[in-house]
């Protein structure tokens, strides 16, 4: 058989090394720099696994103090960039306003074309500070609200909650949201993590991969997709009109949103952890409607489809409880995936191939140009 070997959407291809996360389908298992994210949930916090992830270890005490006051420091807009956010169209999508924002950000960074390892690690410390701060300044300003300036006294999270809806919350949901944070920091070649890497092996700046992984994360067969799992959510009346609800899906051979995953196939590593503080998270709010119909579903897409859920699954819920717009979600992962986006800039850019596969040609043969007078 002559037939190419075509791997469509590049299912099985090993497309480089690389030493900072792990995935283990066979036993459901991920690691950040040889350490289980369960263990780093229980164990660490986001700002601890950041440094793990671009340095490779955890952060000493001193360690993690100077990464943490270098990430404070940092995370203030320049004014030219509020005023872009103000004037962004109020329908914009929060996924293209923070795109837009971070290309905006490589355009004022000082350090933009330098791709040395120690600026675009120093430019990687700047997009983590201000990410955060470009995210709730859009939503804010889409709602017709002035920014909220950032809060150097307040930690990564208390802080976001702080500049979204001007107060912080109890402990609970901040260890809910850190939580969330350190399981999407990083999971090794998705597509917008592999999207960064093409863009850093031309030689462009780091402010284009991110800005190109942002894109690539807005879609709903990727990051998009904890915002639709809580749309779909919200569409199902109650926890007993979910199996009715999932019946019509079956029908019309629809998606389900936060179901499946191109590398587990028997269960995503960071769905307990996550699942464990959504629970938590209906607890203190005292609502469990979202949680016992997300069960449903889950029970029944096993039992029917043997698909299990994805990370997205139990976060869309858990955001949501936290008192988050809906179109927050996405962006949200956009302040945590940043993490290892840097990361896996930063291990492309020090062993650098330019990244170009090819294709098989499916069009028409090789034929003349008939000139224009002649085409009729
Ligand atoms: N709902 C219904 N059927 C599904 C789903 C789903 N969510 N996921 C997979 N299937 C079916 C699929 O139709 C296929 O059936 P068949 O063999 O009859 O054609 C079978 O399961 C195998 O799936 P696949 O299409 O080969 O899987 P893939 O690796 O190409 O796609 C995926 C993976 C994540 C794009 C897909 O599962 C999906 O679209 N899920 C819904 C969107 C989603 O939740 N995305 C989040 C991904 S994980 C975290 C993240 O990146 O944010």
């Amino acid at each position: 058989n002559d037939a190419p070997d075509i791997k469509k959407g590049l299912v099985g291809v090993l497309a480089d090394v690389s030493s900072i996360s792990k995935v283990m389908p066979e036993t459901n298992s991920l690691t950040y720099r040889g350490y289980a994210v369960q263990d780093l949930c229980e164990l660490a916090s986001f700002d601890e696994t950041a440094f793990l992830l671009w340095n490779g270890e955890l952060p000493t005490k001193a360690e993690l103090a100077a990464f943490q006051a270098e990430e404070k420091a940092n995370r203030a807009l320049t004014p030219a960039l509020l005023r872009v956010i103000a004037e962004f169209p109020k329908d914009a999508h929060p996924m293209d306003a923070i795109r837009s924002a971070v290309s905006f950000m490589g355009m004022e960074d000082a350090e933009s074309e330098d791709i040395s390892d120690a600026a675009q690690r120093r430019k990687a410390m700047r997009l983590l500070a201000k990410i955060p701060t470009a995210v709730a300044a859009a939503h804010r300003a889409s709602k017709g609200q002035a920014p909220i300036a950032p809060d150097p006294s307040l930690s990564f999270c208390e802080n976001f909650f702080h500049m979204v809806f001007g107060k912080v919350p109890q402990p609970e949901v901040i260890r809910a949201f850190d939580v969330s944070m350190i399981l999407y920091a990083e999971h090794t070649f998705n597509a917008s993590t592999f999207t960064a890497r093409t863009i850093c092996s031309t030689m462009a700046d780091m402010h284009g991969a991110i800005t190109g992984a942002i894109a690539a994360l807005k879609g709903p067969l990727h990051g998009g997709a904890n915002e639709a799992v809580m749309h779909m959510l919200k569409e199902i009346p109650s926890p007993e009109a979910a199996a009715g609800w999932l019946e019509g899906k079956f029908d019309h051979k629809a998606l389900v949103m936060g179901f499946g995953h191109r590398v587990y196939k028997t269960g995503d590593s960071r769905v307990p952890t996550m699942k464990k503080y959504a629970e938590i998270m209906a607890e203190v709010v005292g609502d469990k409607r979202w949680m016992n119909t997300s069960n449903v579903l889950a029970k029944i897409m096993l039992e029917r489809k043997n698909i299990h859920p994805n990370l997205d699954f139990p976060a869309g819920p858990a955001y949501y409880l936290m008192g988050f717009d809906i179109p927050l979600f996405t962006p949200i992962f956009v302040c945590s995936r940043i993490t290892g986006w840097a990361a896996h800039v930063l291990e492309q850019a020090a062993d650098n191939r330019l990244i170009r596969p090819l294709s098989v040609y499916t069009g028409v043969e090789q034929r003349p140009v008939v000139p224009l007078p002649q085409r009729g």
